[in-house]
């Protein structure tokens, strides 16, 4: 078994929006067979300082099971503009498949663009595909009126 330590130093105003997405990205750890555990820990000393600990079955099972494997390293592009009052979503942090904003903690998803939880909005997607280590955009999602700014992130909860 090894173990691995993910250290996020996270505003205190976010760090509720941040654990409350770390929670719901979780299940790309929860359906990993190498991983046997994990817990997110807040400092009581510093609440800014975060902590994701992780157990994996093995080093090859967390860098060639679970980091080569679909559930990681998934790519999304968006429209670089919060639904909510136009943060900078490439400014956000993410945390599985969801993005949270920097302005106002808003949960954005990756898939779909959609506002999570109580909060309503949808920022547009852009299709792209990965193919030989290079992310190739959908060119017309990207030249529409709306794209001013695209953002590319890569979903991963380790
Ligand atoms: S601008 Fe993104 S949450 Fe307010």
């Amino acid at each position: 078994m090894v173990v691995e330590y993910i250290r996020y130093t996270i505003d205190e105003a976010r760090a509720d929006a941040f654990e409350e997405g770390y929670r719901r990205a979780s299940s790309s750890l929860d359906d990993s067979e190498h991983c046997l555990r994990y817990e997110v820990a807040r400092c009581s000393e510093d609440p800014t300082q975060h902590v994701v600990r992780i157990e994996w079955d093995s080093v090859e099972g967390h860098e060639q099971g679970f980091r080569k494997s679909a559930a990681f390293g998934e790519f999304f592009a968006l429209v670089n503009s919060c639904p909510h009052k136009q943060g900078p979503l490439s400014q956000g942090i993410v945390h599985g498949d969801v993005v949270t904003c920097p302005l106002h903690n808003w949960n954005i998803s990756l898939r779909s663009g959609n506002a999570l939880g109580s909060d309503e909005g949808c920022v547009p997607t852009i299709p792209l595909k990965v193919d030989a280590g290079r992310i190739y955009l959908k060119r017309s999602a990207v030249l529409s009126p709306r794209a001013a700014e695209v953002s590319v992130l890569e979903a991963g909860a380790a």
